[in-house]
């Protein structure tokens, strides 16, 4: 079977290297030829675990990357995985999805084809996107992807659920869909079918439920530290419930990347084109908005003024072992102390995490990005924890209390071990804590 995955993105190289490693012929087609050049010569864009190797081993093999989408005319089958980005109050641009629509629309001759979107899309957009299409010989399904960055490879091959919508054009296809995801089948991976609109939003639902739980133990935090309450055991004590769970309740600086944060704002605005009023979603928002901003005011309150003062940034994308800046919670902490006059030295594990930050910031002085987390804490006022990146954990603690001027460390993702830094003379301030 061959198949053609439109958009090389997290989603779609993601996609494509997984299908290419179930055997099938894959074309990964980009409108940016820098990006398909590079991949052409095995480099990947973006830092994911397992991403190279998969790239080696199917490279010229059973997969390639064109800018050109009458390679269309072969496939069986096509996922459309462009980017749906933000517009700038929160709606979603689908600009990019419906010109790959438009571009690939004349391709679609010959044998029947399948077409499965798996950008994130308003509910709604499959409907469009098929009647872009309806004359054109192919079954749309909306497929919608739940993958993690950091862990893309393994979340695509270990999903929790694969949701599949459908209409009733495209049902009597659902078995050609099946062959494509056979590795699924036989695994015995729940498959959720459902109409285009429901399995729309169960991508939107997903995202927005893991930032409720987010939002919910970040306001309890601000709570907690008035009432000698412990955050964390608290979010043990609720997770333990296994109606909860206990993933996705450690308080910290609000969510980031580029998942959460749009889509929840997507979802708002949907809501609110139905004429409907989202209050418990926009509450997540307004939590999430303030988090950060919250946080910063307790480090304000312990300095006179923060102008001038050198704070050694730990984590500066929005999570661990990925290189995306995309709405860090770290940037957001960065801009707030450079707009105070302070200094920031950042570090990051990830090497093109840091790259990254330096391009961001290649005019202001304000601010280095350092190789070595421990020249960041050189006569540093103060150490702020941004991403719960357990390898800031291990760092030598006791060499970092001899480098920084000032023993205070603000642990914006619990995740530093409070008794031992107490001992070494720190002042310890946590999220909730
Ligand atoms: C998310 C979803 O998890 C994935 O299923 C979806 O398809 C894409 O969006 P991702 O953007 O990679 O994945 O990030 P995720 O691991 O979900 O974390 C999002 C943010 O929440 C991070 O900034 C993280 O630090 C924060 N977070 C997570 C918390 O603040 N507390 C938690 O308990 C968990």
């Amino acid at each position: 079977m061959k198949i053609s995955v439109i958009g090389v993105g997290y989603v779609g190289l993601t996609q494509a290297l997984g299908l290419a490693e179930f055997g099938f012929d894959v074309v990964g087609i980009d409108i940016i030829k820098e990006k398909v050049d590079k991949l052409n010569q095995g480099q990947t864009p973006l830092t994911e675990e397992g991403l190279e190797q998969l790239l080696s081993k199917h490279l010229n093999n059973n997969l390639s990357f064109t800018t050109d989408y009458s390679v269309i005319k072969n496939s069986d089958a096509i996922f459309l995985c462009v980017g749906t980005p933000p517009r700038q109050d929160g709606s979603t641009n689908l600009d990019f999805l419906m010109s790959a629509v438009n571009t690939m629309k004349p391709y679609l001759t010959g044998n029947h084809k399948l077409v499965i979107v798996k950008s994130t899309v308003p509910v709604g957009t499959t409907r469009k996107v098929y009647s872009m299409l309806r004359d054109n010989n192919v079954a749309v399904f909306f497929n919608p992807e739940f993958l993690r960055e950091g862990l893309a490879i393994h979340d695509f091959f270990n999903p929790s659920r694969i949701v599949i919508g459908f209409d009733n054009n495209s049902k009597q296809y659902l078995n050609n869909l099946f062959k494509i995801y056979e590795y699924f089948v036989n695994k015995n991976t729940p498959f959720i079918l459902t109409n285009w609109e429901t399995a729309e939003l169960i991508k939107y639902a997903s995202n927005t439920f893991l930032a409720m739980k987010i939002s919910f133990i970040n306001e309890l935090a601000r709570f907690a530290e008035h009432h000698n309450i412990d955050i964390k055991t608290l979010s043990k004590g609720i997770g333990a419930d296994p109606r909860i769970g206990y993933s996705f309740l450690n308080a910290g600086l609000g969510y980031g990347g580029s998942c959460l944060p749009k889509d929840v704002k997507s979802l708002i605005k949907q809501f609110e084109a139905t004429g409907l009023e989202p209050k418990l979603i926009s509450a997540i928002d307004s939590v999430n908005e303030s988090q950060v901003k919250w946080f910063f005011n307790k480090i304000k309150q312990e300095y006179p003024s923060l102008e001038g003062k050198t704070f050694a940034i730990f984590g500066l994308a929005f999570k661990p072992k990925t290189d995306d800046l995309r709405e860090s919670r770290g940037i957001a902490m960065i801009d707030l102390l450079l707009s105070q006059g302070s200094k920031i030295k950042a570090y990051d594990f990830v090497p093109n995490a840091r790259a990254n930050l330096l391009q961001k910031y290649i005019n202001d002085h304000n601010i280095e990005i350092l190789d070595d987390p421990y020249e960041c804490v050189v006569n540093a006022d103060g150490v702020i924890i941004t991403t719960d990146d357990a390898k800031f954990t291990d760092l030598d603690w006791s060499k970092i209390s001899e480098l920084i001027s000032n023993k205070i460390v603000f642990d914006g993702r619990n995740i530093l071990d409070e008794p031992k830094l107490r001992a070494l003379g720190f002042k310890y301030l946590g999220v909730g804590k």
